[in-house]
């Protein structure tokens, strides 16, 4: 059936996405890979109280941080960045912490990785404010080192919260720091990622950080491969296998 000219105005928007990640080749619905679960033991934090609001509830999340100094990377920080999103998503990123402009700005991926967060999202089919978006720490390491295993100790209960509270059907794990943080295993991203993970009362994946795929464009379509898989897991219509023109 021929496009209407909107259709085709999306449809190049859809495509400018995927060549951004990268991506020339596109998959028929059903052709990712199987979506192995894998059961992971972690220990459950305090669900939210049955009918209570999601928002007033990670509003007292947020409340009970406070501003907090529980951790050395409250010393340099001059925002707390909690999360954003839709409460009510399906899909929770989780990334390892803040850099200069989430900590500017207070707010998760909004520098040059949080714009190809945007593109892979959007790559999905689906807009940033659909999903929600947090960290590992609240706090912006010094010079965007990686967080420190006790600072993620401190922090992520808080983090933890927030998925019992928001219960989102799936996690995707950003990096190595969130992937093994969550899952509670020191292992390699090729080991980590490619299957879905039983994790508490919901799912998780694991792909790269945007920020590695800034570094290493030619792994974005592995780290499509991963979000196709979360797309199949959710019955989300995965792009058709044609050649892109
Ligand atoms: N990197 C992260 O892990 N999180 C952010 O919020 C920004 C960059």
């Amino acid at each position: 059936m021929p496009l209407d000219s909107e259709s085709k105005r999306r449809l190049a928007t859809h495509l400018e996405y995927y060549r951004e990640l990268g991506i020339h080749d596109f998959y028929r619905r059903g052709d990712a890979p199987p979506a192995e679960v894998i059961p992971v033991l972690t220990a459950v934090a305090e669900p939210p109280q049955p009918g209570g609001d999601k928002r007033e509830a990670l509003a007292a999340i947020r409340a009970e941080i406070g501003d907090c100094t529980r951790c050395r990377l409250h010393q340099g920080r001059k925002n707390i960045v909690f999360g954003v999103g839709n409460v009510d998503c399906e899909i929770m990123f989780v990334g390892e912490g803040p850099g200069a402009d989430e900590d500017q700005q207070g707010e998760p991926f909004v520098g040059r990785a949080g714009q190809l967060l945007n593109n892979m999202i959007q790559a999905m089919g689906l807009r940033r404010e659909q999903v929600y978006i947090a960290n590992v720490v609240k706090c912006r390491p010094p010079g965007n080192r990686t967080p420190e295993r006790d600072e993620c100790d401190t922090c992520g209960p808080f983090l933890m919260r927030q998925v019992e509270t928001i219960q989102p059907r799936i996690i995707v794990a950003l990096g190595a720091t969130a992937a093994k943080y969550l899952l509670g295993v020191n292992d390699s991203m090729s080991n980590l990622r490619g299957r879905i993970y039983d994790f508490r009362s919901t799912r998780l994946a694991v792909t790269y950080h945007p920020a590695f795929l800034l570094r290493d464009p030619r792994q974005k379509a592995e780290a499509w491969k991963d979000l196709q898989m979360v797309m199949k897991f959710l019955g989300m219509a995965v792009p058709g296998k044609k050649k892109e023109e």
